[in-house]
């Protein structure tokens, strides 16, 4: 079977990372997706830079239209961000029929109702695991691991960014302006970092969480929203003295009458898994009523982690929407003649 074509809008951190681990794992992809996934078309703004990224065999373009509408593009990845563009050209690549992956959970977060509804007018996917908790699996593990459950609450450190400035605060009594900066530098951050630092960006993921757990729309217009701005290092030491960690967490539960959505800095005993999280690292805790709490933990931002998520999303739509129905069961994620002949 020909390979999947792939257009990529925006090869920045994540774009970049995701061109990376998709070339360099090719041959595991080909054989878990059903057929090889290639990137085909990039657009970006930089087209030189982007050029020199991915080599002379892929068509880089700077107008991102072109790729949405391109009749050779099966499934568009929107890795620009931001509610702008990126909401205009998500919508089109849908109308023209394309699948689209995209870990942009400002734009899904706000306007996700329209785009879903979309989505399933054409008969598309939309998907968007990366959007929430950078690497970890956690849209998967709430919509088909725990699928049996009523899930009753979900608490986690779901943005690296202030993750990581309360670690390096706490441990190394950094700044907060000298800590934002490096998280700037190491690619965590979003374009506006106001989202990270004030929990907009927690919230964002928090709201897209709710909305698969509880079945309710997304509605991030709700959420009770507080970040981590008017902490002072005086209070990371206090909390420490008293044997505290301060974190900002996402929240979101069932309650008498309806569905709570929060995003606040709070107080968590030391001993606490979820106290000892540190720097750019996520942890979602998700509790169902058939299996209990259960814990998801793994690197929330950066390039290769969220690009991780990215290709799981592109090999789920190869395999279930484009792949031969002999490649739609994934037994042991490869057909027995794909196995590969290493030994244990
Ligand atoms: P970057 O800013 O690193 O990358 C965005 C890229 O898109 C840049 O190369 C930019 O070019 C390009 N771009 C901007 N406008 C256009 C346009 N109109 N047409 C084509 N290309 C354009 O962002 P990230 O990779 O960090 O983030 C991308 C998305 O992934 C965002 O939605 C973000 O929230 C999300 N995300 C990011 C994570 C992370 O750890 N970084 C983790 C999880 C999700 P130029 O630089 O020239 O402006
Ligand atoms: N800015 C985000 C964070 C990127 O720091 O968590 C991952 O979604």
């Amino acid at each position: 079977m020909s390979p999947i074509r792939v257009g990529l809008l925006g090869i920045g951190t994540v774009g970049s990372g995701t061109f990376n681990v998709l070339k360099r794992n090719q041959e595991e992809i080909r054989r878990r997706a059903g057929r090889g996934i290639e990137i085909t078309m990039v657009a970006d703004l930089d087209v030189a830079r982007a050029q020199a990224l991915v080599g002379d065999g892929v068509l880089v373009v700077d107008d991102a239209r072109k790729v949405v509408a391109s009749p050779d593009i099966d499934i568009v990845i929107e890795l620009i961000g931001g509610y702008g563009i990126a909401k205009a050209l998500v919508l089109e690549a849908i109308e023209s029929g394309k699948h689209v992956v995209t870990a942009n959970k400002a734009l899904l977060a706000v306007h996700g109702t329209e785009i879903f509804a979309a989505a399933q007018r054409k008969g598309v996917m939309v998907a968007f695991e990366a959007a929430v908790a950078g690497g970890i699996p956690i849209i998967k593990a709430l919509r088909e691991g725990l699928s049996a459950n009523s899930i009753q609450w979900i608490a986690g450190i779901i943005n690296g960014t202030t993750n990581f400035i309360l670690s390096e605060m706490r441990d190394k009594g950094l700044d907060f302006d000298v800590v934002l900066k490096e998280a700037q530098k190491l690619g965590y951050a979003e374009a506006d970092p106001t989202f990270d630092i004030e929990g907009v960006d927690a919230a964002h993921k928090a709201t897209l969480m709710s909305a698969i757990a509880f079945g309710i729309p997304v509605q991030f217009d709700k959420a009770y929203v507080e970040g981590i701005t008017s902490l002072a290092a005086q209070d990371i030491r206090y909390a420490e003295q008293l044997g505290y960690r301060i974190k900002l967490l996402g929240i979101t539960k069932r309650v008498a009458g309806g569905i709570e959505l929060r995003v606040h800095p709070s107080l968590i005993p030391a001993k606490r898994l979820l106290a000892n999280v540190e720097g750019a690292m996520n942890a979602v805790v998700v509790h169902g009523d058939a299996v209990g709490t259960t814990l998801y933990y793994g690197k929330g931002a950066g390039s290769e982690p969220t690009a991780s998520a990215v290709i799981a999303d592109l090999v789920d739509i190869s395999r279930l929407h484009t792949a031969d129905p002999e490649h739609r069961v994934p037994h042991l994620a490869f057909q027995p003649d794909e196995m590969s002949d290493l030994a244990i």
